[in-house]
């Protein structure tokens, strides 16, 4: 089979596309058929790596994992002797969780992943938009208890989880404000914004809203920041903390009034079904920037680690819709 193969860290060039054995699936396993994948902001810090931390998880000096991609859609291909949720033909989507794998033609996950059915109300391109995002969100709306009424300002609104959360938050009966550059104002409203500030303007810096939540979705910005424009009783959610501050953060915790929420998200197979329910139902729509094939996983990366993407990239693996 297939697959976008990096043996060393480096640039985006060190993804290679070579013919490598298509995998077994083991008693409890399904063997997938990918259709895609999507390119995200973890998988371009995971080749680099950034932060240098990242070694002492995936290996010193080379990567011991050697196929990248952390979500995919795809149909079951074959399913090992035990596993009973899903069978031969099924389209499904979800994370590879820390397997990863998911850029190349097949690919081996046990049956309890966090992996969902879907229909074919959703495309399979759509389908691959619906995990990274999607599961962070729900982890950190559940966290910090969003509920119908509050006020939720998204920072850095624009990307695959600012999409996503800005989405989310307005299921949840939520009143948003989505922070991005004034470019993307247009994209927030058609997400269903209520209110749009463009962070490098003036309107923003003079901001003077209490929200009940602010959820920082990127990080550019240092997050003490953010606590004059939480509520004493709210919550500041910070998805791009890092590792070692979501460490010593909730040490802090009693210096601080508004709640503070971060570190690493569980994924959960009832967040995927939510998520699923919502997209066949039309109530939330992936963002798709732009489409890369296999091939092109090398310029996917390039593009992805500008910083800059709108909502998510998809890497089309084959060519089924
Ligand atoms: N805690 C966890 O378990 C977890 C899970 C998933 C993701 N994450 C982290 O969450 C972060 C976001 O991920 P993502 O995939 O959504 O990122 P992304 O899609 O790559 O973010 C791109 C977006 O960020 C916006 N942006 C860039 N600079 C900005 C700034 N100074 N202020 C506001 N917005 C800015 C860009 O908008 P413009 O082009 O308009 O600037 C662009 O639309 C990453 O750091 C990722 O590692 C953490």
């Amino acid at each position: 089979m297939r697959a976008a193969v990096f043996e060393n860290y480096g640039s985006p060039d060190v993804l290679v596309i070579r013919n490598v054995a298509k995998p077994t699936p083991k008693h409890n396993q399904i063997l997938i058929r990918v259709h895609a994948s999507a390119v995200n902001s973890a998988d371009w810090r995971l080749r680099k790596p950034d932060p240098w931390g990242v070694r002492l998880f995936l290996g010193l000096r080379r990567p011991r994992i050697k196929i990248l991609g952390g979500v995919f859609s795809g149909t079951v291909e074959a399913v090992g002797s035990s596993v009973t949720r899903f069978r031969a033909g099924d389209r499904i989507f979800g994370s590879t969780g820390l397997k990863f794998g998911a850029y190349a033609d097949f690919l081996c996950l046990p049956e309890n992943a966090t992996v969902v059915k879907f229909s074919d109300r959703i495309s399979f391109g759509n389908a691959a938009a619906l995990s990274f995002g999607y599961l962070t969100v729900c982890h950190y709306l559940r966290k910090a208890q969003v509920s119908r009424g509050q006020h939720l300002m998204v920072y850095g609104a624009s990307g695959s989880v600012g999409t996503a959360a800005v989405q989310m938050a307005k299921y949840l009966g939520a009143k948003v404000t989505a922070v991005t550059s004034a470019a993307n104002t247009e994209l927030m409203r058609s997400l269903g914004a209520d209110r749009t500030l463009d962070y490098a303007g003036t309107d923003f810096k003079n901001d003077l809203t209490q929200y009940d939540v602010v959820f920082d979705a990127v990080g550019k910005t240092p997050w003490r920041d953010h606590l004059h424009r939480v509520k004493s009783r709210g919550a500041l959610i910070l998805v791009a903390s890092g590792a070692l501050r979501s460490l010593y953060l909730p040490c802090l915790q009693f210096m601080f009034r508004p709640r503070l929420i971060a570190g690493v998200i569980t994924e959960k197979v009832t967040d995927l079904e939510l998520v699923r329910d919502l997209a066949e139902s039309k109530q939330i729509q992936p963002v798709i920037d732009k489409i890369f094939t296999l091939e092109e996983i090398a310029a996917a990366h390039r593009y992805v680690e500008l910083g800059h993407k709108r909502g998510n990239v998809i890497l089309q693996i084959s060519d089924t819709e």
